[in-house]
């Protein structure tokens, strides 16, 4: 079969042969139809994430893993847990029997790919209760997934949208209230925080120093009764630490949650659902740059820009 194939570690993945998976008992062979390559792919690839080890046991690999593909019955199907060293970006992979879910009639392959982070977004209201009405932050809102999350809280119903990003350009191209850019001096950004007014939620794709200086500006500098603020944390773009002064928290009314909180089967389920409906109704788009596999070298080490997702199709 045809795979894009990794052969050290922090390499680029080659459009070539690599022999067809062979199920063990259990397993299932998938036949690919679309597989995004995300941030986290390239850390695994690049032996940078905590699951490196695991997908880089074995070289050559085939870097992402999962994606959309088709089961020998013919149902189509979102699929993870691939054994490496196969993976999403191929012709073929192969999977424990039961790691995938039906994907609906009438949705692309290539968009469904994408639907994970608009659940994802959903955590505004799973997580951190959004009730319609409330301000909205969105920390990081220039990426796919924060791009998505604008989308999901003006589908549920939020009053006021406030983004953040580090690219005036991009900033301005988002459908928010409000934009602030964090590429500024920390006082220029408290003060802007301070600016675009009081945030009910915040979905936080960035954490680090813009989340550090949004805590200080949450932060009341009188005696005065806080206004709470849920901030749920779902992404590290900008570091992986935050310094939580004692006060920002006693005094603020700063509650921290993390995208996993209120998650169960059923709210799962039920975002899922949530956003096959959004997505069906045409309510949710998603921006998708589709390239063949054959062409994966390429736009591996080119990526993709302003918000579109690379997504490979075989
Ligand atoms: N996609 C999901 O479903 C999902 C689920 C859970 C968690 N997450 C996490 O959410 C985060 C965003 O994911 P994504 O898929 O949206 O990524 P993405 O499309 O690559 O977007 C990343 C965004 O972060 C910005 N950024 C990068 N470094 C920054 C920095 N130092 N300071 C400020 N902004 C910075 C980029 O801005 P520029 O355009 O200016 O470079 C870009 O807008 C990641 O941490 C990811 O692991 C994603």
């Amino acid at each position: 079969m045809k795979a894009a194939v990794l052969h050290e570690v922090g390499g680029v993945p080659r459009f070539e042969e690599f022999p067809d998976p062979v199920p063990a008992e259990g397993e299932v062979v998938i036949e690919v139809l679309a597989a995004a390559v995300e941030n986290v792919d390239k850390a695994v690839a690049a032996g940078k994430h905590y699951a490196s080890g695991k997908y880089l046991a074995t070289m050559p690999m085939i870097p992402v893993f999962d994606g959309i593909g088709r089961l020998p019955d013919g149902t189509v199907v979102g699929f993870g847990n691939v054994r490496s060293p196969y993976g999403a970006l191929a012709e073929k992979t192969v999977v424990p029997e039961g790691a995938y879910a039906p994907i609906p009639d009438g949705i692309d392959p290539a968009v469904a790919t994408v639907m994970a982070s608009a659940i994802t977004a959903l955590t505004m209201k799973t997580a951190a209760g959004l009730q319609p009405g409330e301000t909205v932050l969105v920390q990081g809102a220039t990426g796919v997934a924060g791009r998505l999350a604008i989308q999901v809280a003006r589908l549920l119903g939020a009053g006021r949208i406030v983004a953040t990003g580090r690219d005036d350009t991009q900033l301005a191209e988002l459908r928010a209230d409000a934009t602030i850019n964090t590429a500024v001096s920390d006082e220029a950004l408290q003060k802007a925080f301070d600016e675009a007014g009081a945030y009910d939620v915040v979905i936080d794709f960035l954490w680090g120093r813009p989340t550090e200086i949004l805590l200080r500006a949450l932060t009341p500098d009188t005696f005065a009764f806080g206004t709470p603020t849920r901030i749920v944390q779902v992404g590290e773009v900008a570091g992986s630490d935050l310094v939580v002064p004692a006060d920002a928290l006693r005094t603020s009314g700063v509650e921290l949650y993390g995208a996993g909180r209120n998650l169960s089967p059923e709210s799962m389920g039920e975002a899922y659902q949530q956003v096959v409906d959004w997505t069906r109704a045409g309510e949710l788009t998603f921006a998708i740059d589709r390239v063949p596999l054959s062409e994966i070298e390429s736009a591996w080490q080119r990526g993709s820009s302003r918000g579109r997702r690379l997504v490979v199709q075989p």
